[in-house]
């Protein structure tokens, strides 16, 4: 055979055993993964921070009734801690592309950061971490919430029920996640704080005016929704 050829086989052969792909979780990826990896770093990317501005119709709220969910908004000097999956092999790292796309469909941007870990604060520990993100462009992102009193966010998240399950368990999840990862996030435990507030006074979920329609149950939901709640159960 032609050694060049020979060579630029050998080349490709390396490049699709050798390639390896991060994925920088911060919100339901901490507690859900939902694919096999190879390892899980954790650490934390700089200059973003989470943010409860990204509204959720496919997960935990509907179109009638959207929930809110996090993602990133740039600000200097900012960190947000989470955690890296390793999937290594080019047909596992499509299948969990093809996975992550369809779960994460209402983010609208992918991008590549850089991850630290308490040991290395200087020097990335990983680079070209793929993160996916809801960015504040309206014209690209139909499923941008934006900011709102901690009141209104709040009550929001309480009331909203989607196919994974109540809005409220996926905030739950996060401050539980964080709390284990030994990352406090100030502003999630304040809005959980929040949301409990509100769930144990009388205008909770739980009284008669329950405007998700759905009172704490997914039953309402059509079948293309059952079938994602499937994929994604839990996200
Ligand atoms: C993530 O977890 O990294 C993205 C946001 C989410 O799916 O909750």
């Amino acid at each position: 055979m032609n050694p060049i050829i020979c060579l630029f086989r050998l080349a490709i052969t390396f490049t699709f055993r050798t390639m390896v792909l991060w994925v920088f979780g911060y919100g339901s990826l901490l507690w859900k993964a939902g694919f096999e990896y190879d390892e899980r770093m954790i650490g934390y990317i700089k200059d973003y921070r989470r943010v409860f501005h990204q509204a959720s119709t496919d997960h935990r709220g509907t179109p009638e009734y959207p929930g809110r969910v996090v993602t990133l908004e740039a600000k200097e000097g900012e960190v947000t801690w989470g955690a890296a999956y390793r999937v290594s092999g080019h047909d596992n790292e499509k299948l969990v592309l093809s996975y992550l796309d369809l779960r994460e469909q209402e983010y609208d941007q992918k991008s590549y950061v850089n991850l630290y870990t308490a040991d290395s604060s200087e020097t990335p520990a990983l680079c070209n971490v793929l993160v996916y993100i809801g960015s504040s462009e309206i014209s690209r992102n139909k499923f941008w919430a934006g900011p709102a009193p901690l009141e209104v966010m709040a009550e929001q998240i309480a009331r909203a029920v989607g196919p994974s399950g109540p809005n409220y368990e996926y905030l739950f999840l996060l401050e539980k996640s964080l709390r284990e990862l030994d990352c406090v996030d100030e502003d999630i435990s304040e809005l959980a704080e929040a949301v409990r507030k509100y769930m144990n006074s009388s205008n909770g979920p739980n009284s008669s005016d329950d405007v998700s329609g759905t009172n704490g149950t997914t039953e309402t939901q059509s079948i293309s929704r059952k079938q994602q709640h499937d994929v994604c159960n839990g996200v």
